[in-house]
């Protein structure tokens, strides 16, 4: 079984006026099958907490291990994390001109599983899993990203999820700008990687919404830069009736 272990990790953003600390001593541990629910308010982190486990040269970290199955993840670059199992769907994808979401997925999938997959079987794959996702075949030969819809992005990064089988799946804010059926869909798509017990899941997530159709191993508190509570899905609950405001007084949250 796999596990990613977060130690005590401090990262700092390169902001105009100098370095600036977001994440003050992170410490979370997600094994394969788990699913793990961070939430808290705007501003508090979270999204550090994700670019920094998948390398993005923006984020320094200052302190702190990150480790998957005893390597260093911290040592790692960003394509080493990918092929170690690594897997993060942005709150924000970027667009990637001129490349193809068919011949992205391909390379991604080249790149992680070491050799090209056989081009008869990964058609038939890639055609299966947007047909669960409900996406239209010719979306294949779209632009990554390019003029995509909010839902569509979403989608596209659970087809990733789907077709790359990552041991550690971080999914930041994947509810966002999703009307209900899209939520749904891409809720089931989640729950369909989860079911195979391969994957562990860091669900980063504002909102309890996504959490009625994917609901949590563990639940855990991100206010200021840190992880302030824990526990299971009832957890999710208790945020939703009463918001983060016990856990933001006198921190800072923008
Ligand atoms: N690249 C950056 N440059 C400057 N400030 C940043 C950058 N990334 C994050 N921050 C700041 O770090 C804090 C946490 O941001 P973020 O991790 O996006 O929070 P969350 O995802 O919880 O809303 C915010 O105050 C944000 O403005
Ligand atoms: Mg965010």
């Amino acid at each position: 079984m796999a596990t990613l272990e977060i130690h005590d990790l401090h990262v700092s953003v390169d902001a105009e006026n100098g370095p600036r600390e977001i994440l003050k001593g992170v410490d979370l541990t997600i094994k394969q099958g788990e699913t793990h629910a961070v939430m808290g308010p705007n501003g508090s982190g979270k999204s550090t907490l994700a670019y920094s486990l998948a390398g993005h040269p923006k984020y320094t970290v200052t302190g702190g291990t990150v480790t998957l199955d005893g390597e260093d993840v911290l040592e790692m670059s960003v394509d080493e994390r990918a092929r170690a199992g690594v897997f993060l769907a942005m709150q924000y994808p970027v667009e990637v001109p001129g490349v193809s979401v068919s011949n992205f997925l391909r390379t991604s999938a080249t790149a992680i599983r070491g050799e090209a997959p056989k081009l008869r079987t990964w058609v038939k794959e890639v055609r299966e899993a947007m047909d669960q996702l409900s996406m239209d075949p010719a979306f294949a030969e779209r632009n990554v990203n390019e003029g995509f819809s909010g839902g569509e992005k979403k989608r596209h990064e659970i087809l990733q999820l789907e077709l790359l089988k990552p041991k550690i799946a971080i999914l930041d804010e994947t509810d966002s700008g999703l009307d209900v059926d899209a939520l749904r869909i891409v809720s089931e798509g989640v729950n369909r990687v989860r079911s195979t017990g391969d994957v562990g899941t860091l669900l980063i997530t504002h909102y309890t919404r996504i959490l009625r159709y994917i609901k949590p191993d563990y639940v855990h508190v991100f206010a200021n830069g840190r992880i302030v509570e824990s526990g299971g899905a009832e957890l999710a609950d208790q945020l939703e009736n009463e918001g983060y405001d016990k856990y933001v007084k006198g921190g800072a949250s923008a």
